[in-house]
């Protein structure tokens, strides 16, 4: 970060015009990268274990992946059936949880954050 709030690549990006890729952030562990629109969360995550993304079943199972979205929500693929069954019996009634291993960055967004849900 320069004394601007901005890293230097985000600065030189926005002089060259050159088209700007979401950041995704994951909380505890503070990492941050950028994710292409298109990108699945457990593909990212398996190639960055830095993010701290619990996984178990990887098929809207176990619960074990849940994250709570804090920025970036409308940006996601949508809920189906097997996941809402899920998060319904963990009791995250909030309407922002959903499971790592099911989502997708689907349209461009500024920031996506997500903080990995206690177990
Ligand atoms: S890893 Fe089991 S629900 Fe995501």
């Amino acid at each position: 970060m320069n004394r601007f709030g901005r890293s230097s690549l985000d600065l030189l990006e926005r002089l060259l015009h050159l088209p700007r890729m979401p950041r995704v952030k994951f909380l505890p562990s503070g990492f941050e990268t950028d994710i292409q629109v298109g990108t699945s969360l457990v593909d990212l995550t398996d190639e960055y274990p830095e993010a701290e993304v619990p996984y178990s079943c990887r098929s809207a199972s176990c619960g074990t992946c849940r994250v709570q979205v804090k920025e970036g929500k409308e940006a996601l693929s949508a809920m189906d059936d097997d996941e809402q069954e899920v998060i319904e019996i963990f009791g995250d009634d909030r309407g922002d949880v959903r499971l790592c291993c099911q989502i997708r960055l689907e349209k461009d967004c500024e920031k996506l954050v997500l903080e990995v849900c206690d177990p």
